[in-house]
Formats: structure tokens, sequence, C-alpha cells
């Protein structure tokens, strides 16, 4: 079945409105979970990542001692943490149950994830289960009906978004993602690694590498700190003039600003060493600005770093790689095309990550899902998914499909 799902009742710790803990209760982190999940609190599941690669969390000791603190039963699969060095037994500590996959899906109210369910996670997925986690559903068509049919009320990370238009929930990773882009640019740029053999800094007496990033969002902003650290020759092109301004004042001319068109991106791209994709649009696909032909014309052994491939890319010869094998080549120019970068260092990752989720997360735990949406209308934003209904615009339009309003099924 791929059509939406008639409505049911929500499980009632999912929706309503939960009486919040008595104060000392709330304010004592070291409860035993079996204490805290007796006080009519959410249980939130925080399973092990199995996507190739990825070895963060999406809780730390420090999420699970604010949300037992808080009067909820959380329960984390047994090594979760362990690609972020955080042990079974610090959770345990702290008040969390460590467990089976099985009883983390099977249990919880609330799943916390960082990355997108995978097919093999799809029967796990529960009728009224609220899923918070990465999802950038407009690529992929096939996990947007997978979380449809299965009734889950899905909360992407990506579109969680403030009334000033800022991600508070992607900015972390896009930081991690924007400096990492050019550490793995420039160990892809050495010869041995397939590259050009150009070390970007330079020498005194050989000019430095060309740094060419599209997007001056988060991603090439960071980008462009680290290439400027570097002491690379780095160029930034944008469609939206105030970022190139506010680009243009940070770097005080240490970086060309460049507008955004198929001409210039063509211009710019004969001369790049390391060309960097991070451009968005938010929810939707990236836009396609690097053609094959251009591909075709630049550098040998130049690399392109296509942070925006986890939207589908922004350069026509991208696909989606691995960390275990993060690179091809295509008209002699080497290709990354990891799409869940921030997993190479998970330890920082995963609490830049969670830094950002947690108060999110306990919004939705302490005041239920529904109550917290309304109040919160960045969180509402996240919504993509509602039980059965295609909620964001963008998701929709790539299904081919009309987005219903939130407010329509929230009452
Ligand atoms: N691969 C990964 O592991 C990874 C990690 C983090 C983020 N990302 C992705 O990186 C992308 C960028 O994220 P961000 O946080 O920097 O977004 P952002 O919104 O902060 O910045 C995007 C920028 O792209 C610009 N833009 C839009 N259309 C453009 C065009 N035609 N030409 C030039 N610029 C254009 C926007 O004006 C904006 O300044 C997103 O797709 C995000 O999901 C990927």
């Amino acid at each position: 079945m791929s059509g939406p799902v008639a409505p049911a009742p929500l499980p009632r710790a999912a929706i309503t409105e939960r009486p919040r803990p008595p104060p000392l209760l709330r304010a004592t982190g070291s409860l035993t979970a079996a204490a805290t999940g007796r006080i009519g609190g959410m249980v939130i599941g925080v399973p092990r990542e199995i996507k190739a690669g990825e070895q963060r969390v999406a809780l730390t000791g420090a999420g699970v001692r604010a949300l037992c603190g808080a009067g909820h039963r959380v329960l984390v699969e047994r090594d979760a943490g362990a690609g972020s060095a955080i042990r079974n037994d610090e959770y345990a500590k702290l008040g969390a149950e460590v467990t089976s996959v099985d009883e983390v899906w099977g249990g919880a109210d609330l799943i916390l994830k960082v990355k997108e369910p995978l097919p093999e996670e799809y029967p796990r997925m529960r009728d009224g289960q609220v899923l918070f986690t990465y999802l950038h559903l407009a690529p992929v068509p096939d996990l947007t009906r997978a979380l449809v049919k299965a009734g889950v009320i899905a909360i992407a990370y990506e579109t969680v978004q403030r009334a000033d238009g800022s991600l508070p929930l992607l900015t972390p990773m896009s930081e991690v993602a924007g400096r990492l882009a050019v550490q793995e640019g420039a160990f892809y740029l050495a010869k041995a690694h397939g590259g050009r053999g150009i070390l970007l800094s330079g020498v005194p007496g050989v000019p430095p590498g060309n740094v060419v990033i599209l997007g001056a969002g988060t991603v090439g902003l960071n980008a462009a700190k680290t290439a400027v650290g570097l002491g690379a020759d780095v160029s930034i092109l944008d469609v939206n003039l105030d970022r190139l301004r506010y680009a243009d004042d940070l770097f005080r001319g240490q970086v060309v600003t460049l507008y955004s068109t198929a001409y210039s991106i063509e211009q710019v791209a004969q001369r790049a060493d390391l060309l960097i994709g991070g451009v968005l649009i938010t929810g939707a696909r990236a836009p396609l600005l690097v053609s094959a032909a251009t591909i075709a014309q630049m550098k040998e052994g130049a690399v392109v770093v296509d942070v925006a491939v986890d939207q589908g890319g922004c350069i026509e010869t991208i696909h989606p790689t691995t960390l275990f094998e993060p690179t091809y080549v295509v008209s002699g120019v080497v290709h990354y095309g990891v799409a869940n970068m921030p997993a190479l260092v998970p330890r920082t990752s995963t609490f830049a990550l969670t830094n950002a989720t947690l108060p999110y997360a306990l919004e939705l735990a302490s005041r239920g899902v529904a109550p917290a949406l309304r109040r919160n209308p960045a969180l509402a934003k996240g919504v993509n998914i509602w039980r059965g209904r295609t909620v964001h615009p963008a998701v929709a339009h790539a299904l081919g499909e009309r987005a219903t309003p939130l407010e329509a099924l929230l009452g």
C-alpha cells in the first residue's frame, strides 16, 4: 500500500499533554529509568545507526540525564554509542536502559536517530510512533512512501526552521561537513590518492591551490574558513547577494565573491583544483549547477566534493558514495559524494548534533508531540510526514502530490 493510510488514534504517550513530573524528580538526574518511567513520561528509543560507516548516535550521556531527569524513560540500543566513544555503562549510569534493537523500536514512543531508516528498519516502524532524525526525503520517494505506509510522524532535523529562515539542526552538521570538505578535498588532491598532486597552501615560489565553493551558507562559509586558513586561493559563489556581502565582510578580502550564474560557474570550474558544492534550497532537490560538460573541462586530477549530495547533489556527475568507498573518477576528475560526511568524525559530530537536537527532543517528550508542535513553529516546520499524510510542501512536490497542512491534522 503506498497511498495515505486512514488516520488511527495516536498512542497516548505520543500526543497528550503530559503532566510535568514533580520538581524533586525533575531535578534528580540519577533516578533509575524504571522510576522515571512510572511517572507518566514518554519512552524514548535510541537505536544504533546501521547506515554504512555511520558512527554517530542521536543522544549523549547529557541527553539521557536531561530526559530521565524530566521524567522520561530512555532505551538505548546496546553499543549505539560505541562509534562515538560513549560506553554502554556511561548511558546506564545516567539512567538509560541499555537494551536490544527489538526493545528499542518496539517500546519507544519517540525514536531519536541520526540518519534515515534503512529498508531493514522499515518493518520496525510503528503506527503513530514519532521519528525524529535526518530524513532528506525529496530525492528518495521510496523512503517517503515507506514512512507514509508505516503511519509514523516523521520530523526531519533538516527542515526544522526558525522564523528567520535558519535551520538550527542542519547547521551543526553543515559546520562539520564544510570544514571537512576542504580537509577531504586536500587529501584526495594528493597524487597517491588519485588527485592532481596539489598542496592547497602552495609554498614560497609556488602558488596555492584554487578552491571554488558553490553556496555561501553554513557549508560554504565553513569550507571557506578552512581553505583560507590553509592559505588557498578561494572563490565563493551564491545567488543571495547578502550572503556574499557577509562573506566579503567576514574574510576581509581573503576570498573572491562571485554572483552564481551558469556562466560564472563554468568559468571558475576551469580554474579549480578543488570544487565544493554547498548549495541548498530548503527541503527541495539541490539545483543542478555543474554540468557533465563543465566537469569534462576541468583540470585532470581536480577534485569535486559535493556536500549537497544528500539533497541529490549540485553536480550532474555526482552520485552518493560511502565512507568506505568515498570517491570515483569521471572525465579525469575525482568525485567525492559521501552523503554522511560528519560520520567521519563521529565524536565531534555526535556532540555538535545533540547540543542542537536535545532541547527539541525534550520539548516533544515533555509537552507531547501535538502541543509541542502547536507551541513551537520552528519544530512544526520539521514535520515531513504525519501518519500517512505528506505535510512538507517540497517533499510532497517530489512525490507529485499536494501537501496536507499540518494545522489541519493537529486539529
Ligand atoms: N554530505 C553531508 O554529509 C552533508 C552534511 C551537512 C550538510 N549537507 C548538505 O549541504 C547542503 C548545504 O547546507 P547548508 O547548511 O550550507 O545550507 P545553507 O542554507 O546554509 O546554504 C545554502 C546556500 O546555497 C545558496 N544557493 C542556493 N541556490 C544557489 C545557486 N544556484 N548558486 C549558488 N548558491 C546557491 C543559498 O543562497 C544559501 O546561501 C545541504 O544540502 C545540506 O543538506 C550535507
